[in-house]
């Protein structure tokens, strides 16, 4: 990992950079570049845009880490009455979430009954609910989590990251559930004992873990999401679907808004299944660190907004 990705990856977890970073406008301001805005209708709003060229969006409401139960309880009353204004207004976007925003480091009860009502009223709605994946230190209780959950409720997916070693493992023991993955390649600071650190073995097994689950795809029908802006990964990907036969709408790939947005345009017209991941609200820090933390080269778009007015 290079230097620059750890110390932004640091900072996306001190306090004191926490309270301060955001009150400078020139950081609100390159933050526009991956987040249409800090409300949901923002983010509807650039939805609308995106399925002018057939790309349906995910949600994810920021926020992570809560310290109090009753913060989970606000997470979720958003979550809800986002679900019922995405039914009445008949717009095909789909929400994912840290379960740290609802409670995970308090209460996995407490997590748990705020997940269920949301993706109840998911299902009410004809809609699907993604648990995003944290640090490793969550791993296991994420994979209980999941289990728990999928055995009620069919619309829920995971996130999987394919930095970390335990990744197939954990995968071929939840294929007997037939879950639904969103594969990543991992966002956080994680030792060179549990985690591949060269960006070359991450991409390798990042491919190893597709072809399984393109595999799965045939064999069970479960539904997966590549969710990497990587071109070369996504192209071997596109390979190996057509080699195995799988047709192109089988193959969904996720990327994030403000990355890479003419290829997700192009993915589109080509006939892949693509949607475009939008955060969005007043809790961007942490989030907005590991985006800057994923592309160095980000630290010099924030650096040319202090001189913009
Ligand atoms: P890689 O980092 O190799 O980037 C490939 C190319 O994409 C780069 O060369 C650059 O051109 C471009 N690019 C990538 N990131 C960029 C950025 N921030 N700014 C500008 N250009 C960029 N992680 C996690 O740990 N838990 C999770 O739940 C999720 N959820 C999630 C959902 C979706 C839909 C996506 C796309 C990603 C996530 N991630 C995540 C983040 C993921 O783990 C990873 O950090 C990023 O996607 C960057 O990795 P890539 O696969 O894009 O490849």
């Amino acid at each position: 990992m290079s230097a620059g990705r750890s110390i932004l990856l640091w900072g996306s977890k001190n306090n004191w950079m926490r309270n301060h970073v955001p009150k400078f406008r020139f950081v609100r301001h390159a933050v526009k570049k991956f987040m249409p805005g800090e409300t949901a209708t923002d983010a509807i709003n650039a939805t609308r845009e995106l399925l002018k060229k057939n790309i349906p969006t995910t949600f994810t409401h920021l926020g992570e880490n809560i310290k109090d139960l009753s913060e989970a309880e606000t997470a979720a009353n958003h979550y809800l009455e986002l679900i019922d204004r995405i039914n009445k207004e008949k717009i095909d976007i789909e929400v994912s979430l840290k379960l740290t925003q609802i409670g995970f480091d308090l209460s996995f009860e407490k997590t748990l009954e705020c997940f269920k009502q949301i993706t109840k009223r998911a299902r009410e709605c004809g809609n699907n609910v993604f648990i995003d994946i944290e640090d490793s230190s969550y791993v296991d209780k994420t994979l209980d989590f999941y289990k728990k959950v999928k055995v009620e409720y069919d619309n829920v997916g995971l996130c999987l990251q394919a930095y970390l070693y335990r990744t197939m493992d954990d995968l071929k023991e939840l294929i007997q559930i037939n879950p639904w993955i969103r594969l990543v390649k991992g966002a956080y600071k994680e030792p060179e004992n549990i985690a591949f650190k060269k960006k070359k073995d991450v991409d390798d097994n990042f491919f190893e873990l597709s072809k399984y689950l393109l595999s799965q795809i045939q064999e069970r029908g479960i539904r997966v999401a590549f969710g990497t802006h990587d071109l070369k990964l996504q192209q071997q990907i596109r390979n190996e679907a057509t080699k195995i036969g799988l047709a192109k709408n089988k193959l969904e790939f996720q990327m994030l808004y403000g990355i890479k947005s003419a290829e997700q345009y192009k993915l589109a017209e080509e006939g892949y299944n693509i949607r475009t991941l939008i955060s969005y609200g007043e809790f961007w820090y942490p989030w907005y660190m590991r985006r800057l933390a994923e592309r160095p080269a980000n630290v010099w778009f924030v650096a040319k907004n202090i001189f913009r007015n």
